[in-house]
C-alpha cells in the first residue's frame, strides 16, 4: 500500500522498544505490542473479513505517574503512527458543544499531515536543495540568454559571431566558479534579491465567527487564501536567509498536497491512534449510588460512534474512525470501569492495570530510560563544559525521599522524581557558569541529598508546597 510507512515490528521487538524509555508496566507494553501487530496483521487480510477486524482497544488502569501516557506517546513515536491525546474531562467543562468530540480526529489528522509532510520533504529534499542553489546563482550571476541564432550555422565561422558565443561560454564559467562557491557556503553573507511569495490566509480569521463548526470555517479560510492573488515581494536578503527561505517555498512546490492529503487520511484511518486520558472522570460515581452524571454520561455517549466507527469530517476529506486505535486512561481511585456506560466498555475490550511504582523502579528510572533525568541534567550541565556525576548511593537516597514523600504527601508516581531532582541540583544550577566556572566537576553524593532533603521532608506543611 502506497504511503504505508508503519514499521513492521513485530509485538516483542515493540515491547523492547519500550523498555527502552518504560521501567516495567509489563502488562501494559505487552497488550499494546499485541495492538498495533494486530493492526498491522490486519492491514495483511486479503479476504472481506478485513473490515470486520476490529482494532483491539485498551484501558489503561493505573494512579497518576506511572507510566500510561508515556507508553502510549512512545507506541506511537516507535510505529511512526499519527497520535493525539485529549482529555475527556475537557468535553464536561462548561460551555462544551456536543458535537466537538470530533475535534480530537481531527487532531488526529493533522498529525497524520505533518507526519506525511515530513516524509515527503525528505524524498524531495536534494531535488529541492537543487533549484534553491539555481535560483540563488541566478540571482547572483543572471545567465546570458542564448543569443537567438539569426545566422545560419555555416555562417557560424565568420569573427562577428564568436564574440557572443564567447560570452555565453564566460558566463556559464562564471557561473560554475559561483556554484563551486555556494555550495561550498563561501559566499553566505553575500546579499542577493529574491522574490518571496507571501501567504494570504493571515487577516481574514474573523470569518465564521460562532456560527459554524471548526471545519468549515477552516474550509472557507483556505478557499479565500487560494482565490485572492498571490503576494510575492521582493527582498535583499543574504544567501544563507534566502536559503531559508526559499527551500520551504521550492519544498512545497515539489509536493502534491492532494497527494498528502489523501495519504494522511489513509494512515490515520489504518494507524492512528488517539489517547483519551483521565476516561474515569467521565464515568458515573458508583459510590455516590446516584447513577451516571447527566454531563458525563452525554459525553460518553457522544465519544461512542466515534469509538464505535463513524465518519468524521475534516478539512482534508472524510475520515473512518473504524479502525483508529484508542487508548483510554485513568485512575479510576472513585470510579470504576464498569461504571462507564455498557456500550462503551464493550469497545474496550483489554484491560490492563499498571503497577505503582516501587523505590526500586525509581532507582532505574532515574538511571536507565534512554531520557532518564540524570541524563538530561548531564546534557544540560555539559552545555556549560560542567560536569556532574551522581554517585549511586545518593540516587539510592534520592528514589527512596521520593517514594516517602509520595506515601506521606500525595502519590504523583514518577513525577515525584522531577521535584525531587530539582531541589537538589537547583543551586547548582543557578551557580553555573557565575560561580562554578567551566571544567569544574560536580559530584552529587549521599550528604548532599540527605542535607537538601531531610528538613523538608521533617515539615509536612513545607514539602507539600515545595516537593
Ligand atoms: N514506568 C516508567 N518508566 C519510566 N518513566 C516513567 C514511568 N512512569 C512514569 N515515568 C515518567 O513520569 C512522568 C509522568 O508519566 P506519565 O505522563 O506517563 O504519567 P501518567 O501515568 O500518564 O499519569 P496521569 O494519570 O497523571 O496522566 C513522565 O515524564 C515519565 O517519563
Ligand atoms: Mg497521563
Amino acid at each position: 500500500m502506497k504511503g504505508f510507512e508503519e514499521r513492521d515490528l513485530t509485538p516483542r521487538q515493540i515491547v523492547k522498544e519500550l523498555d527502552k524509555y518504560i521501567i516495567g508496566q509489563e502488562n501494559a507494553k505487552k497488550n499494546v505490542a499485541i495492538a498495533m501487530r494486530n493492526r498491522w496483521r490486519r492491514m495483511k487480510v486479503t479476504t472481506e473479513i478485513k473490515g470486520d477486524i476490529i482494532p483491539n482497544n485498551i484501558l489503561m488502569i493505573g494512579t497518576t505517574g506511572v507510566g500510561k501516557t508515556e507508553i502510549a506517546r512512545r507506541i506511537a513515536k516507535i510505529t511512526k503512527a499519527p497520535f493525539t491525546k485529549v482529555e475527556a474531562s475537557k468535553f464536561t467543562e462548561v460551555g462544551y458543544v456536543g458535537r466537538d468530540v470530533e475535534s480530537m480526529v481531527r487532531d488526529l489528522v493533522e498529525q497524520s499531515v505533518n507526519l506525511v509532510k515530513t516524509i515527503k520533504k525528505e524524498q524531495v529534499k536534494e531535488k529541492a536543495k537543487e533549484s534553491v542553489e539555481r535560483i540563488i546563482l541566478d540571482a547572483l550571476i543572471p545567465p546570458v540568454s542564448p543569443a537567438p541564432v539569426a545566422m545560419p550555422n555555416k555562417m557560424a565561422v565568420s569573427a562577428t559571431s564568436e564574440v557572443p558565443k564567447n560570452d555565453a561560454e564566460l558566463n556559464e564559467q562564471t557561473r560554475e566558479r559561483f556554484r563551486e562557491k555556494i555550495r561550498n557556503g563561501e559566499l553566505e553573507d553575500r546579499k542577493i534579491d529574491i522574490s518571496i511569495h507571501q501567504p494570504n490566509s493571515s487577516g481574514i480569521g474573523m470569518i465564521g465567527g460562532g456560527m459554524m463548526d471548526e471545519s468549515s470555517m477552516i474550509n472557507i479560510q483556505e478557499m479565500l487564501g487560494n482565490m485572492l492573488p498571490k503576494k510575492s515581494k521582493k527582498k535583499k536578503v543574504t544567501i544563507a536567509e534566502a536559503r531559508r527561505f526559499l527551500l520551504e517555498e521550492e519544498t512545497s512546490k515539489l509536493i502534491d498536497m492532494d497527494e498528502v492529503k489523501d495519504e494522511a487520511i489513509e494512515k490515520a484511518e489504518n494507524s492512528g491512534i488517539i489517547f483519551i486520558d483521565e476516561i474515569d472522570k467521565i464515568a458515573g460515581n458508583s459510590k455516590k449510588g446516584s447513577g451516571p452524571d447527566v454531563s458525563r454520561e452525554g459525553v460518553q455517549r457522544d465519544l461512542l460512534p466515534i469509538v464505535e466507527g463513524s465518519t468524521v469530517n475534516t478539512k482534508y476529506g472524510i475520515i473512518k474512525t473504524d479502525h483508529i486505535l484508542f487508548i483510554a486512561a485513568g485512575a479510576f481511585h472513585i470510579s470504576k470501569p464498569s461504571d462507564l456506560i455498557p456500550e462503551l466498555q464493550g469497545r474496550f475490550p483489554i484491560r490492563v492495570e499498571l503497577d505503582n511504582l516501587t523505590k526500586e523502579d525509581f532507582i532505574r528510572i532515574l538511571k536507565e530510560p534512554k531520557n532518564a533525568l540524570t541524563k538530561q541534567y548531564i546534557a544540560l550541565f555539559n552545555s556549560e563544559s560542567v560536569e556532574i556525576a551522581f554517585n549511586d548511593d545518593a540516587l539510592d537516597l534520592l528514589a527512596e525521599k521520593a517514594f516517602q514523600i509520595n506515601e506521606d504527601v500525595e502519590n504523583i508516581g514518577a513525577r515525584r522524581l522531577h521535584t525531587v531532582m530539582s531541589q537538589i541540583l537547583n543551586d547548582f544550577l543557578f551557580d553555573v557558569p557565575d560561580v562554578i566556572g567551566a571544567n569544574a566537576k560536580i559530584t552529587i553524593t549521599v550528604e548532599m541529598v540527605e542535607d537538601k532533603l531531610t528538613s523538608l521532608i521533617k515539615d509536612k506543611d513545607l514539602s507539600q508546597y515545595i516537593l
